[in-house]
């Protein structure tokens, strides 16, 4: 029989039992959790740390020799990854001050042709764009069918430093589109549009854009340019970079190379920037060659309009010796139509020289040596 002091002192004697299993179970615990928390502390350090991913292929080129992974990515820009494009686009367009707008053309000039300068100061993000860009306008005012009208692209005519050297402005040298169609004249709407709005008017600009008509930066390229009309656009700029004092000392590119330009006008009257252009001859008579096709002016040798493919063919040889230079890049810039009658010649000009254009002109487009942009 037990006593009931002696029930109370059994129960006391497990007490210390209990506190020890308490506290095993307690520490066993704590240490779990402990390490649980480590473990997820760890965890979430680990995803904070992106991995170096080779998405970009352009622009992280992996070496192509075995080496170690541990090897940090060689970073290989991507060519003209530097210049801007489309920083206002047609849902969002900059809204630009037109700061002049003048005719290019002398008395007895066939047409309507405008060198038009808007201010971009205000912009914000700034459009700045590269020699050979163009932009893109929006004209004011609805389509037949009640819509705005859809923006049109010209090439910019001005430096990134703009006409002014300021930095600010952008140029265009438009042609007012006319034809006839049923006995009636038919107006270009952009066209017409660019070539009568006033200084202080607002004009909606898309762009920078275009990639193909870029100089190349070596200071001692040669520089062929074949224009026809406004194709001059993108060359202007090309030769103020190149020639311009004011340009040169903002640019600091001091262009050693030959430039060579070819200009088919219509009529003398037609010609564009052809004070500029002669200045240049007079003070770089060793770096710029000029050679015009005024076509309602002169024969080429069958009697026919003289176009700038009939002067290509007459200067074959020194062409086809400069185009042999790796060093030498050519531009072609203005009406779509002129392209079959360039490559006609040029496929004479080669042969002249033992050359095959149609192998060769891949392989100078393949090498960027070789932009086109007609319309
Ligand atoms: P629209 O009202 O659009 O009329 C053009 C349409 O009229 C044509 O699509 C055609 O359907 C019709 N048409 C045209 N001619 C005839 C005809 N003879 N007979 C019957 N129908 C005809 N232009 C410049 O002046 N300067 C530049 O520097 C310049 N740069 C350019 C750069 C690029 C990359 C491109 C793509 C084009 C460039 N242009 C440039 C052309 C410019 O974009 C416009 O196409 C041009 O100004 C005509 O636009 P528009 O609105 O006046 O004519
Ligand atoms: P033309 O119009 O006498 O036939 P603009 O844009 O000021 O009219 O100038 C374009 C120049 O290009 C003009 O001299 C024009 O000659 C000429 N031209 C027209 N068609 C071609 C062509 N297929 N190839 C080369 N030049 C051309």
């Amino acid at each position: 029989m037990y006593s009931q002091a002696k029930v109370i002192a059994g129960g006391l004697a497990h007490i210390p039992v209990v506190i020890a299993v308490f506290y095993f179970i307690l520490t066993t615990f704590n240490k779990r959790a402990l390490k649980f928390v480590e473990e997820l502390k760890t965890k979430k350090t680990e995803s904070k740390v992106v991995e170096p991913k080779n998405t970009a292929v352009s622009k992280v080129e992996n070496s192509k020799t075995e080496s170690p992974k541990t090897e940090t990515p060689k970073v290989v820009k991507k060519k003209h990854a530097d210049v801007p494009v489309n920083i206002y686009r047609p849902k969002t367009p900059y809204e630009g001050t037109v700061i002049e707008n003048y005719s290019l053309l002398k008395e007895g000039a066939i047409g309507r042709v405008n060198h038009i300068t808007f201010d971009l100061k205000d912009s914000d993000p700034f459009l700045n764009y590269v020699e050979g860009q163009s932009i893109g306008i929006m004209p004011a005012g609805e389509d037949a069918n009640g819509k705005p009208h859809k923006l049109r692209l010209y090439s910019i005519a001005s430096t990134r430093h703009g006409d002014d050297f300021n930095g600010n402005t952008v140029s265009l040298c438009v042609r007012q589109l006319q034809y006839e169609k049923d006995g009636e004249t038919i107006n270009g709407v952009c066209s017409t549009y660019l070539c009568d709005i006033k200084p202080g008017d607002k004009v909606k600009i898309t762009g920078p854009v275009g990639k193909e008509m870029l100089l190349p930066d070596e200071e001692d390229a040669n520089v062929v340019m074949l224009a026809t009309g406004t194709g001059i656009a993108p060359m202007r700029a090309y030769l103020r970079r190149m020639f311009e004092p004011t340009e040169k000392e903002k640019n600091k590119w001091n262009f050693k190379g030959k430039a060579w330009l070819f200009m088919g006008a219509p009529k003398s009257a037609n010609l564009l920037y052809e004070e500029d252009l002669q200045r240049y001859l007079a003070d770089n008579p060793d770096n710029f060659k000029y050679t015009k096709a005024i076509s309602r002016e002169q024969q080429n040798t069958k009697g026919g309009r003289m176009y700038i493919q009939d002067r290509v063919l007459e200067s074959a040889n020194e062409l086809f010796n400069m185009i042999e230079d790796e060093k030498t890049h050519i531009y072609l810039c203005g009406l779509k139509g002129m392209e079959p009658g360039i490559d006609e010649a040029m496929t004479k000009a080669a042969e002249e020289k033992g050359l095959n254009w149609s192998e060769l002109r891949p392989q100078l487009k393949k090498a960027g040596r070789w932009h086109v942009e007609t319309y």
